[in-house]
């Protein structure tokens, strides 16, 4: 910087109108002639200003090319016309947990959750998931007044696998309240995060803010990209290793979860996974389009190009999705406290929760009465 201002004040000597024309005794290349003794005639040049100059159009060349991939980048966008989709599997009915593996053990996002096998979780002492012909109810634990080391909640995981699909949740109530952070997404968690996380609907503490749908990867999966979305982009790069595990994240309006979601009978999540990209749609209960059936005997399927813009777009323009997205099994939780929901910042200081999240857990038994998930049905359509 300070010496390209002596540079100018230099110049200005050789200027018209600061004073007499120099002596012009060489021509450059161009057949225009340069000043004697100019900074301008290479043949005054000394090795360093040499390298300089070469350095510099390099850098004006690398600026060009990594302006014109951008600018492609920034412009270019997936051909998503329509695929013609069939019904594969229907989650409903009394058999909705039978398509499942329940998770136990210790919580891998260290939360303070003692996640239950099946015969607990369908115990009628404890009763935390337990389905009828018209719904399938997931909760949390709300007897144990002393649940000092963490309390009773559900983690299932579909038996089966998926490689793309069309899956349409109908929720008819969504988890909520202090030290919850609830999911339903989709991941192979033995071959994490290689083969990708797809974060469907996902909250924490009172959810207020609306839902997060969110992409976990490794490295070069990017959405910096030109979408089409409702939502707010929140952080734009997908691999784990940025943003503390962050991915990329797209929220919602505050009434695509929680309680305003409940207080509307809920809604139909819808989200397609193809090699063009992954996309998120909510639809209001008394907002769902005509070509989704909502009774569950009906096989139609759905046709994604016919719907409205999608909450969450995360297009395959510098991510290749079908690299990094691979034997998805379709996960449901309400984990409780956590890295996310538990950590200061988000317990106390956004969501105004009382306490350590962890005595909260312990003893307020009753505030979980809130902390239930109930689906109508869960069906998967794939592509022919
Ligand atoms: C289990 O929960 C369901 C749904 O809330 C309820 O209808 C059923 O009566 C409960 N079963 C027992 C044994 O409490
Ligand atoms: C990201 O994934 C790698 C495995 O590929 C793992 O070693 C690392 O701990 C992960 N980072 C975070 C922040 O989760
Ligand atoms: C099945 O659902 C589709 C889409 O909503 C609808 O057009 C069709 O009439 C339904 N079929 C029956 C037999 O109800
Ligand atoms: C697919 O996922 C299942 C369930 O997590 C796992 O057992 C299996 O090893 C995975 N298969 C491949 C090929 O990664
Ligand atoms: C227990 O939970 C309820 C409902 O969320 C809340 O109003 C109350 O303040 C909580 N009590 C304590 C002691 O944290």
């Amino acid at each position: 910087m300070y010496q390209s201002v002596n540079a100018r004040e230099t110049e200005m000597v050789y200027s018209p109108t600061h004073g007499p024309p120099p002596p012009y005794d060489s021509i450059d290349s161009l057949g225009k002639t340069v000043p004697k003794g100019s900074k301008w005639n290479p043949k005054n040049w000394t090795k360093v200003t040499i390298l300089c100059v070469i350095a510099g159009a390099v850098v004006v060349i690398a600026a060009i090319i990594v302006g014109a991939v951008l600018g492609t980048k920034s412009s270019s966008y997936p051909d998503y016309s329509p695929l013609t989709y069939t019904l594969q599997d229907t989650y409903s009915g009394t058999g909705f947990f039978d398509n499942f593996d329940y998770f136990t053990g210790y919580d891998p996002t260290s939360g303070f959750v003692h996640y239950v096998d099946s015969s607990v979780a369908d115990s009628q002492q404890y009763n935390l998931t337990y389905a009828s012909s018209s719904s399938a109810i997931l909760r949390v634990d709300t007897t144990d007044t002393n649940a000092d080391t963490g309390r009773y909640s559900v983690r299932i995981t579909s038996k089966k696998q998926y490689e793309s699909g069309l899956f349409v949740f109908d929720i008819l109530n969504s988890p909520y309240g202090c030290s919850t952070w609830s999911a339903l997404w989709l991941s192979d968690p033995a071959n994490w995060p290689a083969n990708g996380e797809i974060d469907v609907v996902e909250a924490v503490n009172q959810a207020t803010t609306g839902v997060q749908s969110t992409l976990h990867t490794t490295n070069n999966c990017k959405m910096n990209v030109k979408r089409k979305q409702t939502g707010d982009t929140l952080t734009k790069n997908c691999y784990n290793g940025t943003d503390s595990n962050a991915g990329c994240g797209v929220q919602g309006e505050p009434d695509t979860y929680g309680q305003a979601l409940n207080q509307n009978g809920g809604g139909i999540y819808a989200m397609e996974w193809r090699s063009q990209g992954i996309r998120v749609w909510f639809f209001p209960r008394d907002d769902i389009p005509s070509d989704i059936p909502t009774d569950v005997s009906n096989t139609t399927a759905p046709d994604p190009s016919t719907w409205p813009t999608p909450l969450a777009d995360f297009p395959n323009t510098d991510c290749d999705i079908s690299s990094h997205f691979k034997n998805q099994s379709i996960i449901a939780n309400i984990d409780l406290c956590g890295t996310w929901a538990g950590s200061t910042s988000v317990y106390s200081d956004q969501d105004q929760c009382p306490g350590t999240c962890s005595d909260f857990v312990a003893t307020n038994n009753t505030a979980f009465e809130t902390a239930y998930w109930e689906w109508a049905s869960w069906r998967v359509y794939t592509a022919s």
